[in-house]
Formats: C-alpha cells, sequence, structure tokens
C-alpha cells in the first residue's frame, strides 16, 4: 500500500468479482482507491490514514466456517465504512446482528425504495429506482443502533445504517451499472460521508509522479524496454518528461512486428519526442533461431529467450543503468482474495522483463502501478502521445510468431503483415477499430486453390478474427458487417500476391482463444 498523504478510500476485497470496479467507481469520483486483501489488520489499515473503507461483495456466507472475515477493529477506527452485499452482512454479523440463509435466493434487478427521507447516503436521488441485487443470504436480526434507510420487496433491509457512527451496509451492488444511481450513491459515499475533495485527477497523477521519479532516480540512468504498446509508451512518456536523457529506451525489433510499426516507434519516440532511443534490428536472429519451428510453445520459448539475450546485450551497452522501467499497470499487481479457500493475499507478481541474467540486477520503476487502463490512456493523451498510440489494441509479446501458424518464414510473414495492415485500416475507416479488443490477421500454412482471371492458383490461406472482450480473458467473436468482410476479402485478393482464399473466424473464447496460437 502506498502510505502516502493523499486522501483515499479503501476497498477491502473479499473474492468479488466486482472488487476493481468499486475502485474504479470511486476513482471516477476524482479519489483515489486502493483494493486491499479482506484481512488486512486494522492496524495496518489505519496506517494509511483512509477517508473511507468500503468492504467488496464475496461469494462466500459471513456464517460458514473458514469464510473471509474482517478485523473487527475496522469499525472502532472512526473512518466511515461502507459495506456492499457480503461486506453488509460481514458489518451486521460483527457488530452482533445475524445473518441467515434466505428463503430464496435474490438475483438481478430489484425495484427499491429509500424510507429514509434523510440519509446522505441517498442526497439528491430519486425515492424509487431500480438496483441490481445478487445474494442468497439475508440479514435476519440487527445491531443495536441499526436504522434501515431503504427497501425491495424482498428485502426489507436493503440498505442499513448503525446511527451516529457513519457504518453503512447496502445489500445491492451501487458499482454496476444496472443500479440506477449507484454512480451518485458511491459519490454521496466518498464526498459527502468520508468529505474527500474530489481532486485526484490525471494532471495531479502526473505532478506528482513526475516529483516521485525524479527524487526516487536522482542522478541514475534508466532503462526501458518499449515495445510501442500503450503502457510502455506511456511509461516512457512520463519518465521522459521527469528525467529526460536520462532515460534509456530500448526497441527491439524481432521480424514479427506489424507492417510500418518499428518505423513509427522510431518516428515518434526517437523523432518526436527526441528520446534517447536504442533500436535493435534483430529480425535475422530471431527468424534464424525460428527456422523450420512449428510447435506453439517452442515457438513462443525461444522468441521469449531471444527477446531476453538481446534486451540484456542492449542494456549492457548503456553504462551505469541502475533502474528498468516497466508500464505494469495496476490490475498486473493487486492483491487478490482465492475466491475458495485461504483469504490469506496471493500476489500476482508480473515483470513484463522477467529471467534477465545475473549481471543485470536493476531497481524497478513502475510509474503506472496504481492505474487502470483507461486512466493510464488519458494520462498518455495528457503527455502528448497520439490516439492510435494510447488506444492501441492489445499485441502478443510473440508478434506475428503466434498470427503465423506453421514455420515462419520472411516471405510469407510480408504477406501475413499487409493482409493485416489491410484488415486494420478496413476496420478503422468504418469507424469501429477503437471499439472492440482487437482486430487482426492470421496466415494459415496451407494452399488452396483457386481461379483468378481464368488461370488456376494454388495459393495460401488468410484468416480474419476480431473479437470483443472486457479484459481477453473471455471473448466474443465480431458479427462484421458482411460488405466490410467483402471489402477486406477483396482488397486482400486482389493487393496481397500469395494469397487466393480468405476466411473469418467464428470462434469465441472459450473454446477457442484469441490468438491462433
Ligand atoms: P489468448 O490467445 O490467450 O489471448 O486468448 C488473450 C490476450 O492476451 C494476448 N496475448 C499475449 N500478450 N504476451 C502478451 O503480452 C503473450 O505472450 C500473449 N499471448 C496472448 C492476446 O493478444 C489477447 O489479447
Amino acid at each position: 500500500m502506498d502510505n502516502n498523504a493523499q486522501q483515499k478510500i479503501l476497498v477491502l476485497d473479499f473474492g468479488s468479482q466486482y472488487s476493481q470496479l468499486i475502485a474504479r467507481r470511486i476513482r471516477e469520483c476524482k479519489v483515489y482507491s486502493q483494493v486491499v486483501p479482506c484481512c488486512t489488520p486494522a492496524e495496518k489499515l489505519a496506517a494509511e490514514k483512509p477517508a473511507g473503507i468500503i468492504l467488496s461483495g464475496g461469494p462466500a456466507s459471513v456464517y460458514a466456517e473458514g469464510a473471509p472475515q474482517v478485523d473487527p477493529a475496522v469499525f472502532d477506527l472512526g473512518v466511515p465504512v461502507l459495506g456492499i452485499c457480503y461486506g453488509m452482512q460481514m458489518l451486521i454479523h460483527t457488530l452482533g446482528g445475524k445473518v441467515a440463509p434466505g428463503p430464496a435466493r435474490e438475483f438481478g434487478r430489484a425495484d427499491m425504495t429509500v424510507t429514509a427521507e434523510d440519509d446522505p447516503l441517498f442526497s439528491g436521488i430519486p425515492r424509487e429506482f431500480p438496483v441490481w441485487m445478487s445474494h442468497g443470504d439475508k440479514v435476519v436480526a440487527y445491531p443495536a443502533g441499526t436504522r434501515v434507510l431503504a427497501r425491495t420487496a424482498n428485502t426489507e433491509n436493503a440498505a442499513v445504517a448503525i446511527e451516529g457512527r457513519q457504518l453503512y451496509g447496502i445489500q445491492f451492488h451501487p458499482e454496476v451499472v444496472h443500479t440506477k444511481y449507484g454512480a451518485e450513491i458511491i459519490r454521496n459515499f466518498c464526498l459527502g460521508i468520508c468529505k474527500c475533495s474530489g481532486s485526484w485527477t490525471m494532471e495531479s497523477f502526473i505532478e506528482s509522479s513526475l516529483r516521485s521519479i525524479r527524487k526516487t532516480v536522482g542522478g541514475d540512468q534508466v532503462i526501458l524496454g518499449l515495445s510501442g504498446g500503450v503502457d510502455s509508451s506511456v511509461a516512457a512518456a512520463l519518465i521522459h518528461r521527469a528525467i529526460g536523457s536520462q532515460l534509456h529506451c530500448i526497441f527491439v525489433d524481432n521480424g514479427l512486428l506489424r507492417k510500418d510499426e518499428a518505423a513509427g516507434v522510431k518516428k515518434l519516440f526517437g523523432d518526436n519526442f527526441n528520446m534517447n532511443l536504442v533500436t535493435v534490428d534483430a529480425a535475422d536472429r530471431f527468424l534464424e533461431e525460428l527456422r523450420g519451428i512449428d510447435e506453439p510453445e517452442r515457438k513462443r520459448k525461444i522468441i521469449g529467450r531471444e527477446f531476453i539475450a538481446v534486451f540484456a546485450d542492449a542494456a549492457r551497452s548503456i553504462p551505469g543503468a541502475k533502474f528498468l522501467a516497466q508500464g505494469t499497470t495496476y490490475p498486473d499487481v493487486i492483491e487478490s482474495v482465492p475466491i475458495n479457500g485461504n483469504p490469506s493475499a496471493v500476489i500476482k507478481s508480473h515483470h513484463n522483463v522477467g529471467g534477465l541474467p545475473p549481471d543485470l540486477k536493476f531497481k524497478l520503476l513502475e510509474p503506472l502501478s496504481r492505474l487502470f487502463k483507461d486512466e493510464v490512456r488519458e494520462v498518455g493523451r495528457q503527455l502528448g502521445l497520439p490516439e492510435n498510440v494510447v488506444m492501441r489494441q492489445p499485441f502478443p509479446g510473440p508478434g506475428l510468431g503466434v498470427r503465423h501458424l506453421g514455420p515462419v518464414k520472411k516471405e510469407t510473414l510480408d504477406i501475413l503483415r499487409e493482409a493485416d495492415a489491410i484488415m486494420v485500416e478496413e476496420i478503422k475507416n468504418a469507424g469501429l477499430y477503437y471499439k472492440m479488443w482487437q482486430a487482426f490477421a492470421i496466415f494459415l500454412p496451407v494452399r488452396t486453390v483457386g481461379v483468378m482471371g481464368d488461370l488456376r492458383t494454388y495459393e495460401h490461406v488468410i484468416a480474419l478474427r476480431a473479437v470483443e472482450s472486457m479484459d481477453g480473458m473471455t471473448a466474443d467473436w465480431v458479427n462484421l458487417p458482411h460488405d466490410l468482410l467483402q471489402r477486406i476479402s477483396g482488397r486482400i485478393i486482389n493487393e496481397v500476391r500469395g494469397v487466393n482464399r480468405v476466411v473469418y473466424d467464428v470462434t469465441s473464447k472459450p473454446p477457442g482463444t484469441i490468438e491462433w496460437e
């Protein structure tokens, strides 16, 4: 946790799939928020000087053996607390009330009536509106001092407050969009009840980051592996603004990049931003190591291994570098609570350039590690990065290596690059590119018979893939307009030599993965 002076609200995570969403909703009120494991001792929470605490929902039952528990001292910190769903039941249970299985589980929409006239949690909100419920247990006995604030047909205590203590519980989920005034309720809690000023903005984040990067780095040199993706690009722009020529970016061209990608990175970061940029053209080396390899996992391992070797050599060429900067973001480092099992925290570790040789010992500099992706994009915009960089779609580390099936070769990679560029251009022209998670082409290592200009052809196949996704974990294929598919297919066949057939992938994830390898 960051023990700094800025106002913040802590979200105690009881294993809800919505904990990060709660944190984002708080930030939408311009209040800094952090997700912490539910079992964090009250003393440690108090050291953070939170302006308020929110207890998340969770899949367990508060009365079940081994259910994740809150430190009861949390309710005596003198800090406002809002319990959501399981969090509300935890509050009631811990303060001496009773939670039991409800006669019926309640999932989905419910119409709520606010019965309390004057409570700040519902200030400025209509008295009747739809909320989103997801619970099986219910509160059956209250601790002393409980006041019911709202009810639905099934839940007579949809919202409660403990009089005089600024402790609130709500059975519904304000963080999901289906709760009509959910954002306003979270705002009322953060600004009205916790008295936060709502001044945490990306401008203020950039200001404080610049100070902190300068303080951390001092007069030392920093290296950063620049991929051209959103996270490393924004990290580079931020660190460059802070320390200028003390930042050294390393860009590895592994020969598996998309059309014009390497040139674009050199132009933007080298020429426009005037950064120290070491570009390593390692295409031949990668292609040589990959020669004849068609097994996807072997390809991935070779590409990963070679990247580290090339990056390490480039890093050694920058004498005295003490820091390795990475574009790690908040979802990469958030401490998560396992859904079933021990509620002690498990920390996901994620290092983009892991496994460097032992002679390269760097301190990590990860200035974006407290930001969600949309916040990273906003920081990038404010630092002057163009929209096509801050809104770039994800691109896998092994690049076209996992989109070119079978052994990769320069000639067929070029075919894939051309086809992919057409796909992306047409999707952009249709105004769809920034609305979908990914759109790209895949090279298939088979040939099919066709007829072009009365002549028989025997050439390669390109597959097109476009998916919608929230986080890459699951995905739906996009129902692209047929005339758009027709245009892409026509252009690829006409403009890319060596292709006589184009197919569209209509597989979701699961059962397919997004990438083909
Ligand atoms: P899959 O293919 O597993 O991909 O459904 C899920 C998301 O992750 C991206 N991806 C990668 N990203 N290194 C990365 O940085 C990788 O090795 C890698 N493999 C897949 C993929 O593009 C999709 O967005």
